[in-house]
């Protein structure tokens, strides 16, 4: 079995033939990363998964006796090591990787207010340890790269005026206007703004520690990537939801956390009146996106949307989570902002559609029987969602 050192992974992992194509997927044990690793396997690929097995992510989940997630697929070669670990990404690069897909990060907005430290040392210095990785071009054969970024990276969405002129740039909505829950995005004079779906031209504006996270990731990649010759893609991930995310994690993926406390019979509880709107996509067309992106031939250095292009408030997610569940459970208003949250935000995906060809193909009722009948043999979740708010009160994240 592969652990940490350099010298058995090498064992492991062999050399690769140079016909053969070799994916390696930081963070492949996670809910994105895992479904990836099947997809790259079925279309070919060798496939080899470097996860650090965080035990927020992974602590409560199906796992063997090595601590790997049960639905991991066989096939992949699994190393557990952390990508902020100096040399081990160079290492494993060396072993004949083809393509680079990273994922590995500490994933939760909340989260990044109370903890910027861990946010900052987890995905920017994760990110620029592989960037020094990529420094020794004779050493390694990478052909491509795919960096998982994310929809935070725009703060608020797009928007059009009152007199419908599209707003690119919108008033932050002040401290007093949330303290007084008026939760719309207005102008100064209080006039409701209209969202519209957001482009990858919107102005980015990212307004949490891991927002700015993932704006680092994407940029050192696209950077450094176009600086080594090395085709590079970022896709902006809109609200990803499926089986296989963490249930009893309270820190991201609003439908594992609503379903977290469904299964212990409890509301969900919604920040801000509810009426927030999201852009929810099925982690199947979230992987087909990557594959698109993976796969394609042309150089390239540049970012995308991946979202469902359809615009669902968080009540309504809570809504059907319940009915599917057969719960008789209302959300839980609390009424209250949480630092980091922007108003609304969905997906134009007409760029990967017309560069790649790739459209999403599941509405968010589509995607449900797939989460639900995981989420029925799934371990029962531990609710964490009380201490949860209870951290960020304490630190004054929840106004
Ligand atoms: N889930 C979403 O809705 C969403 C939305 C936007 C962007 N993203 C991005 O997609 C990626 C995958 O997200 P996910 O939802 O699958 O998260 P996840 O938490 O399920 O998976 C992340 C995996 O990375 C591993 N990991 C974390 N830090 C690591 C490190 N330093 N070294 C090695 N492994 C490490 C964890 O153990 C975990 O297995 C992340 O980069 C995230 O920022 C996700």
């Amino acid at each position: 079995m592969c652990e940490n050192s350099v010298w058995e992974l090498k064992g492991c992992v062999g050399m690769s033939t140079t016909k053969e194509k070799h994916a390696l997927v930081t963070g492949g044990a996670g809910f994105i990363g895992s479904h990836l690793v099947d997809d790259l396997i079925n279309d070919g690929f060798k496939v080899t998964v470097l996860d650090a097995l965080l035990p927020q992510v992974h602590a409560d989940g199906d796992n063997d006796a090595d601590g790997w997630p049960k639905y991991l697929n066989p096939k992949a070669i699994r190393i557990r090591g952390d990508v902020v670990e100096s040399g081990l990404v160079a290492n494993i690069l060396e072993g004949g990787i083809t393509h680079l897909v990273h994922m590995a990060a500490s994933v939760g907005v909340g989260q990044s207010a109370t903890d910027p430290y861990l946010y900052t040392q987890n995905n920017d210095l994760g990110a620029a340890v592989i960037m020094e990785a990529l420094n020794n071009t004779q050493r390694h054969s990478l052909q491509r790269m795919v960096v998982a970024s994310s929809m935070s990276i725009y703060g608020e969405g797009a928007y059009v005026a009152p007199g419908g002129q599209l707003q690119d740039r919108v008033r932050e909505r002040t401290m007093e206007q949330l303290k007084s829950r008026q939760w719309e995005v207005t102008d100064s004079a209080g006039n409701p703004y209209s969202p519209v779906p957001t482009t990858e031209n919107k102005v980015l504006e990212p307004a949490s520690i891991y927002a700015l996270g993932k704006y680092v990731h994407e940029r050192m990649f696209l950077v450094h990537g176009k600086a080594r010759g090395i085709p590079t893609v970022a896709l902006r991930l809109f609200n990803a939801y499926g089986s296989r995310q963490a249930l009893s994690n309270p820190y991201t993926g609003v439908c594992a956390i609503f379903i977290g406390r469904l299964l212990n019979d409890q509301a969900p509880m919604v920040n801000e009146d509810g009426e927030q709107k999201r852009d929810f996509v099925h982690v199947k067309d979230v992987t087909d996106a990557f594959m698109h992106a993976i796969t394609s031939d042309f150089d390239i250095w540049d970012a995308f949307n991946v979202g469902s292009g359809e615009a669902i408030t968080v009540n309504r997610v809570a809504r059907v989570l319940a009915e599917k569940l057969h719960k008789n459970i209302a959300p839980e208003i609390t009424n209250k902002y949480r630092i980091g949250d922007i108003r609304h935000c969905f997906a134009s995906v007409d760029k990967m559609r017309r560069v790649f060809g790739w459209s999403p193909k599941r509405c968010f009722e589509d995607g449900m029987p797939e989460l639900i009948d995981w989420v029925r043999k799934a371990p029962k979740p531990v609710d964490r969602t009380l201490q949860m708010r209870a951290a960020q009160a304490m630190a004054g994240v929840v106004v």
